[in-house]
């Protein structure tokens, strides 16, 4: 049983990680923690009520953060992809939620599920770092009861939000740097290069309509969000980057990683956002200039038919015997 807390931005992609967490006999969630990102952070907050009202969660609490980025303004706000309202403009096929978020905060949250926990619990950051970041920087003694953070971010080639930058890094690079470089928690990084190698095709959608209730609300909020894939990779698709690493959140080891020594660019100059893997060998780092800070587990590669069919099984409504 994995003990799970998500922190996310929904995000089109994002509800489809929330509904196989939360549909997921060997997840037991713990929390939702929101932040801004694809949309403003009002509207991620609803959505994720929204969707856990869907998937039949309303025990799940749901708890607002960081609504921007630590130190520097968002330059502008990706919602073109996911709808103006996060979810392709039809976030109402989703339930009314039946209660609101909870008083405290995302940190104060994680912070109290942390202490409250008997064991570790692995903490899924889907969308911008910045409440992450806050709850290592005030809460350090709760570090031993993070089991690791499994982070869908990054771009080890080409970017999406900006030509070497992906977008939940790029919201915040200082709070991803303070996460993935000085402080010193088991991390996975689950990058867009290997999320777009996962992507899912209109029959796989079709699957998703056909697959029971909440399958098929969701179907319903892609529109957009197929609209925005089809033009980036020139066919008809739809990439469910968060998705992949909710995935590995609750079955460990389902994505190849490589232990590597990462940096993320912070200046000012058309990198900023850029995560910078060393991908040489030890010897030559050892010989040269070699990256500051811990090393993370970057995923590289996946059984990507296998790991479509588990995305789908994980929404599937199985029937009673
Ligand atoms: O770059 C992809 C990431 O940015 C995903 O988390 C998506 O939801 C957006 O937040
Ligand atoms: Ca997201």
């Amino acid at each position: 049983m994995t003990r799970l807390i998500i922190d996310t931005d929904p995000g089109v992609d994002d509800a489809i990680a929330i509904a196989i967490a939360a549909l997921s006999p060997d997840t037991d969630l713990l929390g939702v923690t929101t932040v801004y990102g694809n949309v403003g952070l009002a509207k991620t907050t609803r959505n994720a009520l929204r969707l856990l009202e869907l998937c039949g969660r309303d025990d799940v609490p749901v708890a607002a953060g960081a609504a921007m980025p630590l130190v520097h303004p968002q330059k502008r706000r990706d919602s073109t992809a996911h709808g103006d309202d996060g979810l392709s403009g039809h976030a109402d096929v989703l339930p009314e939620p039946s209660r609101d978020a909870v008083a405290g905060g995302a940190v104060g949250l994680m912070a109290s599920l942390l202490e409250q926990s008997e064991e570790p619990v692995t903490i899924a950051p889907i969308g911008p770092l910045t409440n992450i970041a806050v709850l290592l920087a005030a809460y350090p003694h709760l570090k031993p009861k993070i089991e690791r953070l499994v982070i869908m971010g990054g771009a080890l080639e080409g970017g999406n939000v900006s030509a070497r930058a992906e977008f939940n890094v790029w919201s915040d690079p200082e709070a991803a740097r303070r996460v993935l470089v000085e402080e010193d928690v088991p991390s996975v990084l689950v990058p867009m290069d290997l999320t777009y190698r996962c992507a899912v095709d209109t029959a796989w959608l079709e699957r998703l309509a056909a697959s029971g209730h909440v399958g098929e609300a969701l179907r319903a909020l892609t529109p957009d969000y197929v609209r925005h894939y089809t033009g980036a990779l020139g066919w008809p698709c739809m990439v469910v980057h968060d998705a992949v690493a909710i995935v590995e959140a609750i079955t460990p080891g389902t994505l190849a990683t490589e232990s590597l020594p990462v940096d993320i660019e912070c200046s000012f100059g058309p990198s900023r956002g850029a995560v910078i893997a060393d991908r040489r060998r030890q010897a030559q780092i050892d010989d040269t200039v070699a990256l500051d800070g811990n090393r993370v587990d970057v995923a590289v590669d996946t059984d990507i038919d296998q790991l479509r069919a588990v995305l789908l099984d994980g929404i599937t409504e199985k029937r009673e015997i």
